[in-house]
Parts: structure tokens; C-alpha cells; sequence
């Protein structure tokens, strides 16, 4: 549907970029940083942690480009295992410094913190001690984290995230890692973390409403909505499940505090449901977000899965193979299959500007949340070229294709305050290094080779400029 007048983007909207620590700080073991996890995990086929964008030693520099950009938000997100390098107990000042550092330059240049507490780099040591999500002892060490950042930043960060996109944490192992020699199921495992994580999640809500005056505070979740692959009743409900297990089982949880019925009853039947303790759902109903980050990147397609089929784990592109995604198997569920009507990226991921209209229409008549779009773009092999430029024109395309949905989202009805596309600059690529890019500002590096990592702006910086200056009138 598309409307004769259509409202623009609010005055107030922000206009934003993001980024995760782990990603672009590097300085890994830098002024008393200990290891996350995800320093231990990374893909090995690609850069490590340990320099990625250098953003650690460049906060001037990077800040100005973002002033320069125009940009009137950043969302960023805190390094645990910087500020707390224990996990607990002692607190690195040099981490606080570094991020005070940081969210003062940002406020000087007139552009609003975006935290994110949680960006799946949790401390090594804690997974090495009690298996972290594994274990509820992780419930006050993540408050007692909240507690340092809430009481060191909350007097000038106001927008916060809880956790990073537990709904894809849950899928892949390097990210929430289970016990491979544990008596139980590798399934029931994953709820049972699942579940703790809702409850730190619920526990950073109500500490944040303490502590924060003014603080508005919610997750950040990935969400990739699915289609039914055809008007078959049976892929219908194919899809309605599907969501059901990656949308909803989160989003009911984080929003209701309730469980999905028809979720609790497979976890039932499955022996797979988490230990729910007295409190528990209390706690989970009792901390109200005061917002939703939605990070979108693609759509799903699903058709019914016959109960006989061998069930299959979703699996990533191989290191940018285009054509090389396995699609996961839920027998008796769902299995995953292609859109025939979308464009892919290189790494199979299918472009579905549309279906982000779809989703924040879906989300907005279920949860009636104000939402803001914390992730969103493209990843893509850039060339730089010999005069130093990188014609983007293939990202460029994408964001606009998805402004323009926000934009009708906006007319729909939908409250959504601010987008915030990935990535600000190039990053290490959670899956893919350095060879996948998605930032306005290049990096001057690759995986094998450091460079001088110097900025360069992509022909997309100049358009997103543009478009912030228009306010997105000019999209
Ligand atoms: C999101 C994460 O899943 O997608 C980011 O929050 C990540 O950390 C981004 O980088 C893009 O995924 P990838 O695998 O292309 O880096």
C-alpha cells in the first residue's frame, strides 16, 4: 500500500550508525583487557580481534568522521571483559576512561550514545569457571556489570540495549557455547541459557530504572521474518511456527514474560524445557522495556518438513561462497528453502527491502513498542580504487530500499524512532573478517594485511549525508 501524502521522518529522528566492541576497537589485550570469548572463537580463516579497526586508538578521528556524516546517534556497544577483566570484582579504570573517553567526545559533536551492554563478548574467564550462560551465577555478575556501566555512564547515556541478538546467539554455538560432554541434550542446554539469559536481560531492565534517570532501556534482537514458500495450508502453519521459534519465543518472553504455549508444550514433549524457578516469570513480567532495536538483514523462506526427514543445522555461507548456505531442517516443523523473487548478497543473503515494512507492521500491531532499527545493510567485497575511492553504489541501493520502508512503516503507523545502519566503519565481520565489509568509512586493511589502517569515505558516506541533512527527503 502506498499512501497520496506521505508524513516524513520525525524531526527528532535519529539518524545513526553501529558498531560492537569486539569488532572495532581491537586492542584486545590492551590496558588490562582480558579475553572474551569471542577473541578465543573467531572464525580462524580470518583477521582476529586484536587490531580490527583501531578504533580504541582513534576515537578523535573516527568521532569527527561521524560528525562530519552528520549523524546524530551512535550505537556502540561496551566490552565487558574491558571494564571488568575478572568478569567481576575489580574494576579497570583504564576501560572506564576509554569509554567516558569516548561518550564525551561523542556528546561534544552532538550525537547521542546508543550503548549496548551486551554484544556477545563475555568474559573467557567466566565461561572457563561456571560455562557462563550455562550457569545462573552469571545473573549477578551481569548485573554487577550493569551496576559499574549505569553508574559510571547512566548520567549521560540515556539509550540503552540490553543483549545483542539473543535470538542468533541461540542458533550459533561459538556465540553461547553448550557442554559437548554434558549428559544433557545440547537442546535442552540451549533453553536453559536461553532462559537465564531473558532473566539477566530482566534484571539489567530494573537496575536501569533504578539507577538511570531518564534511561530508556530494551534488547536488540535479530529477526529475519519468514514466508510460507507457497499458499499451502501446511507451509502457512510452517511459517507461523517458524516465527513462533525465532521472532516470538524472544519476543513474548522480553515483552509478555510468558512462555509461548505451543513452544513450552514442544519443549515439554522434547524434554528440553529450561529449570523455571519461584520468581522467575515474575521477574520476567515485572521489567518493562521501554523500547525494541530491531537488527534486519534478510528474509526467510520455510515449507512444511515431513516428520521422517534428518533435521539439519542451519549453516552460514562458507566464508563468502555465494550458493554455499545450508538451510536448517526442523523435522515434523519447518525447513528453510529459497525466495525465488530476491536478490542475494554474496553471502546468500536474500534482500528483502519489503519485508522490513512487513516485519515492523507485524511487531508494532503485537507489541505497540516504540522501535528503532539497530542494525541493517550490506555486506559486500569493496574495491578500492586506484585514485582511493569505493563506489558502494550496491550499498547505497540497499539502505535507500530500506529507508523507503522505514519511511512507509513510519505512515503505517508503526512508532519507529531511528535507524541505525551496520556498520558506521569497517569492522571484523562476526562471520567473515575483513573481507566483508559494511561500513561508510573504509578501513584501510584486509585480513592478511594491516596497512596503515587509514579512513577513507565511500561513495555511501556522501549519500548518507545527504540524506541526513534532507532529514530523509531526499532519500
Ligand atoms: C549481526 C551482529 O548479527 O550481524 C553483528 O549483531 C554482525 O555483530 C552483523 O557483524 C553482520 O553479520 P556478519 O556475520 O556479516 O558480520
Amino acid at each position: 500500500m502506498k499512501y497520496n501524502n506521505m508524513t516524513g521522518f520525525p524531526d527528532d529522528f535519529f539518524w545513526s550508525a553501529s558498531t560492537a566492541a569486539y569488532q572495532v576497537e581491537g586492542a584486545f589485550l590492551e590496558d588490562g583487557k582480558s579475553l572474551s570469548i569471542v577473541d578465543v572463537n573467531i572464525n580462524p580463516n580470518f583477521a582476529d580481534t586484536s587490531i580490527t579497526s583501531d578504533h580504541y586508538h582513534r576515537i578523535k578521528e573516527d568521532v569527527a568522521l561521524m560528525k562530519e556524516l552528520g549523524m546524530t546517534a551512535y550505537r556502540f556497544s561496551f566490552s565487558w571483559p574491558r571494564i571488568l577483566p575478572n568478569g567481576r570484582g575489580p574494576v579497570n579504570n583504564e576501560g572506564i576512561d576509554f569509554y567516558n573517553q569516548l561518550i564525551n567526545e561523542l556528546l561534544k559533536n552532538g550525537i547521542t550514545p546508543l550503548a549496548t551492554i551486551y554484544h556477545f563478548d563475555l568474559p573467557l574467564v567466566l565461561q572457563q569457571e561456571y560455562g557462563g550462560w550455562a550457569s545462573r551465577k552469571i545473573l549477578d555478575d551481569f548485573e554487577n556489570f550493569c551496576r559499574v556501566l549505569f553508574e559510571n555512564f547512566g548520567d549521560r547515556v540515556k539509550y540503552w540495549f540490553t543483549i545483542n541478538e539473543q535470538s542468533n546467539m541461540f542458533l550459533l554455538p561459538y556465540l553461547m557455547p553448550v557442554n559437548e560432554s554434558s549428559d544433557i541434550s545440547a537442546e535442552k542446554q540451549k533453553y536453559e541459557m536461553n532462559h537465564i539469559m531473558t532473566l539477566a536481560h530482566a534484571r539489567a531492565i530494573q537496575l536501569c530504572h533504578q539507577l538511570v534517570e531518564g534511561g530508556k532501556i530494551g534488547p536488540a534482537i535479530g529477526l529475519a521474518p519468514n514466508y510460507p514458500a507457497s499458499c499451502k495450508p501446511e507451509d502457512i502453519m510452517a511459517a507461523r511456527v517458524a516465527n513462533d521459534f525465532r521472532t516470538y519465543l524472544f519476543l513474548d518472553l522480553y515483552l509478555y514474560g510468558e512462555y509461548r504455549e505451543n513452544i513450552w508444550r514442544y519443549m515439554l514433549e522434547n524434554e528440553c524445557e529450561p529449570t523455571i524457578l519461584p520468581g522467575d516469570m515474575e521477574l520476567l513480567k515485572s521489567a518493562k522495556s521501554d523500547l525494541l532495536g530491531i537488527n534486519y538483514y534478510q528474509s526467510r523462506v520455510v515449507k512444511y518438513a515431513p516428520k521422517e526427514m534428518a533435521s539439519r543445522d542451519f549453516t552460514v555461507n562458507k566464508d563468502g561462497q555465494k550458493g554455499s548456505t545450508e538451510f536448517e531442517i526442523l523435522p515434523g516443523l519447518y525447513q528453510g528453502a529459497e525466495n525465488p523473487f530476491l536478490e542475494k548478497t554474496e553471502w546468500d543473503w536474500e534482500i528483502d527491502p519489503i519485508g522490513l515494512r512487513v516485519l515492523l507492521n507485524e511487531l508494532h500491531d503485537r507489541y505497540h513498542i516504540p522501535m528503532i532499527i539497530t542494525e541493517n545493510g550490506l555486506g559486500g567485497i569493496d574495491e578500492l580504487t586506484v585514485d582511493g575511492k569505493i563506489h558502494d553504489a550496491y550499498r547505497i541501493d540497499y539502505l535507500r530500499k530500506h529507508l523507503e520502508q522505514c519511511q512507509l512503516a513510519i505512515n503505517d503507523g508503526v512508532q519507529l524512532f531511528g535507524y541505525s545502519p551496520w556498520s558506521y566503519m569497517d569492522l571484523l565481520s562476526t562471520t567473515s573478517g575483513f573481507r566483508k565489509r559494511y561500513g561508510f568509512v573504509y578501513v584501510n586493511r584486509t585480513d592478511d594485511e594491516l596497512k596503515d589502517l587509514s579512513r577513507i569515505k565511500k561513495d555511501s558516506f556522501y549519500w548518507y549525508q545527504n540524506v541526513i541533512k534532507t532529514n530523509g527527503k531526499e532519500l
